[in-house]
């Protein structure tokens, strides 16, 4: 079996679905992972050779581990793991509630936790592999107030993914770990979002879905530890920071 088995959350739309038909059409195996089956299925066929859709979800550390071990005893490797499981939130942070604290930990930081730590048993034993953590320009800077408890788990799993990084840095070099951060993208993500909110398709200055995955089968081809998905995301972020931040 040639090409990287790439597992990927939430592929069943949006960014994931996009992402695992660009790694099917590379010659690369898309491992699609998700609740929805029936649009799993949909695309896994649309990304033709070996893809494989499973169903779980991702909330459940027992299902994380049960799509680890689907996927060895069906492909017998995982090369790159991307989590990109994630949900918005629409509420002012005066109002958030302990419930909606737990809903954006659980699916925001949790489903990464359980997604690199269900994976690494593997990749220790192979000496090599690669996670990818979908993350945000919103876990660099907190500038869209109704989104504050979505920025505070998205910064919560930037400083996981460094730790993470650094951890294996030390132990095994040749486990990756990327945190890349799209801004606004084209897809569900709003309309999914707790509370409601706009649908984002709604919104100036977005990016398609298949713009962000084009970035992202970058890193998977070459990986790099912390990718933007548009350029001048960088310079935004110093800038924020240049007017809130203030010396001793
Ligand atoms: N869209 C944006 O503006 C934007 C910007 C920056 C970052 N991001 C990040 O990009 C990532 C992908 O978002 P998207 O825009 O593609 O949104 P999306 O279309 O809403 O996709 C979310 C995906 O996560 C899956 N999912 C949700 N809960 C799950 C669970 N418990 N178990 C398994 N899968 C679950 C959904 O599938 P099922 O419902 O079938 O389970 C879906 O495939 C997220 O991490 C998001 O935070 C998005």
């Amino acid at each position: 079996m040639t090409g990287k088995v790439v597992v990927i959350t939430g592929a069943s739309s949006g960014i994931g679905a996009a992402l695992a038909l660009q790694v099917g059409a590379s010659g690369d195996i898309p491992v699609l992972v998700a609740r929805r089956a029936e649009l799993l299925q949909e695309t896994a066929h649309r990304c033709g050779g070996q893809a494989l859709a499973l169903e779980a979800d991702l909330t459940q550390r027992s299902e994380t581990r049960a799509v680890v071990e689907q996927t060895l005893a069906r492909l017998g490797r995982i090369d790159v793991w991307v989590n990109n499981v994630g949900r918005g939130i629409f509420r002012q942070p005066s109002e958030l509630t302990d419930e909606d604290l737990d809903e954006m930990l659980l699916i925001n930081v949790k489903t990464a936790l359980y997604g690199m730590q269900e994976v690494l048993p593997h990749f220790r034993e192979r000496g090599q592999g690669h996670v990818i953590n979908v993350s945000s320009l919103l876990g660099r800077m907190p500038y869209f107030l109704p989104r504050s408890a979505y920025c505070a788990a998205k910064h919560f799993l930037n400083s996981l993914t460094a730790s993470f990084r650094e951890e294996l840095g030390e132990t095994h070099p040749a486990i990756r770990v990327s945190l890349v951060s799209p801004g606004l993208v084209y897809t569900d993500f709003g309309r999914n979002a707790l509370h409601g909110g706009p649908d984002s398709r709604g919104l100036q200055g977005g990016q398609s879905a298949e713009d962000v995955a084009a970035v992202i089968a970058g890193v998977i081809a070459s990986p790099r530890d912390d990718v933007y998905t548009r350029p001048g995301s960088r310079q935004q972020v110093l800038d924020y920071y240049s007017r809130t931040g203030e010396d001793a």
